[in-house]
């Protein structure tokens, strides 16, 4: 999608898409403009039927309650994980190894963050299959285009979620009688003002950080291992300079990002590049373009692996700035080091990609490489 995004860019920076009856804002100086303007540029969403989430919440709610989770969601908590997700890397690695292939969707990329999201909440190793289905079923998309096809996608997405919710119900009455050191009993215990989080309020956002954390953590891996077997000068500077693999992962996020548009809805009437837009309307900032707008960053459309300073909005910016962000680096930059590592040579084995069907997502359903052991 990237030289229609410059297209767009350059021609249309500002535009209201008839058809989807939506603005669309192309350049970084924009984006970044509605993204720290909360007040003016709302996150609520027109049909909120699953209940507020962190993700839909405005200020000051917002605040209450990112400060809230931000408590059990510590960088340190984060780093923790680190001698995990190298061993989950291993393991999953030592299954294909041998074999010379493998896809890095399915063998990597899609059960590293389901199993360290599983291991944070505290769901036992037993259950992981199970919790595996249904965060799988939770972000499925449609098969298909017919109303039939979309009707059974959100009556499975629903039980999924319910089924979830109870899951979650089980795990937090456990450690309300005997918290453990996951992120359930943190969440349980997290307090401002002597004011804690309600029981549902923490089943929704259990759920969000499936919804929110594991595809997307999926692409980044699965992105960053794509352009290293697209650009293989690149794959040999980061294997001769593994202090690379961290900025490798953030020029990913600039030039591949997992999420590549941000909804938003007005407040208020606003002018934004010249153009008015009136209260009650739907922005979507394009992100995957401003990450690569020529006035923000030099030479936008060539990977440099080792780019410094990179403001990329990958992650979003601002109050909604994603929560997960370093989880999601530690797990790229776990993976990228040891597949570069135990593997030389990775290489694409196919030559057509089946995109993920959705305009918001930058990625791919499958990514078969070789290499040599
Ligand atoms: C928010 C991207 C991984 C949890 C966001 C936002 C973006 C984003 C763009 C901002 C949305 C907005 O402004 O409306 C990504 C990408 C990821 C990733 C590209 C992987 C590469 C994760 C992970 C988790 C997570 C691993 C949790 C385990 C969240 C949450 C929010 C959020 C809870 C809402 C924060 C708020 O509203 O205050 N993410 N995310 N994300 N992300 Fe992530």
């Amino acid at each position: 999608p990237f030289p229609i995004y410059r297209e767009l860019r350059e021609n249309t920076p500002v535009r209201f898409d008839e058809d989807r009856n939506s603005w669309d804002v192309f350049r970084y100086e924009d984006v970044h403009r509605i993204l720290k303007d909360p007040a003016a540029f709302s996150s609520r969403r027109g049909l909120e039927v699953r209940g507020e989430t962190l993700l839909t919440m405005d200020q000051p709610k917002h605040t209450h309650m990112r400060n809230l989770v931000n408590k059990a969601f510590t960088p340190k908590a984060i780093n923790d994980l680190a001698p995990r997700i190298s061993s989950i890397t291993n393991e999953l690695l030592d299954q294909v190894i041998q074999s010379g292939k493998m896809d890095v969707v399915h063998d990597l990329a899609t059960p590293l963050p389901v199993i360290v999201i599983a291991e944070l909440l505290g769901v036992p190793a037993k259950d992981r299959m199970l919790f595996k289905e249904w965060s799988d079923t939770m972000v499925k998309g449609v098969e298909g285009s017919s109303d039939e096809a979309f009707a059974q996608m959100v009556a499975e997405r629903d039980k999924a979620e319910k089924e979830l919710s109870a899951y979650f119900l089980a795990i937090l009455n456990e450690r309300r009688k005997q918290p453990e050191d996951d992120l359930v009993s943190a969440l349980l215990q997290a307090e401002i003002d002597g004011e804690k989080l309600q029981e549902q309020e923490i089943l929704r956002f259990c759920i969000l950080l499936l919804v929110a954390g594991n595809e997307t953590t999926t692409n980044l891996i699965t992105n960053a291992v794509r352009l290293l077997t697209e650009q293989p000068a690149i794959q040999n500077q980061v294997r001769q300079n593994p202090e690379l693999v961290k900025t490798t992962v953030e020029e990913t996020l600039r030039f591949y990002p997992p999420i590549v548009a941000i909804g938003r809805m007005t407040t208020q009437d606003v002018e934004i590049g010249g153009q008015l837009i009136r209260e009650g309307q739907q922005v979507v900032s394009w992100v995957g373009a401003a990450n690569r707008d020529p006035e923000k960053f030099e030479d936008p459309d060539t990977f440099l692996p080792d780019r410094k300073p990179n403001p990329h909005m990958g992650f979003g910016f601002g109050i909604h700035f994603c929560l997960g962000a370093p989880l999601a680096r530690l797990e790229a930059q776990i993976a990228l080091e040891i597949m570069l590592s135990r593997m030389d040579d990775l290489s694409f084995a196919k030559t057509t990609l089946t995109p993920i069907p959705s305009p918001f997502v930058f990625g791919v359903k499958s990514y078969p490489i070789t290499f040599s052991a």
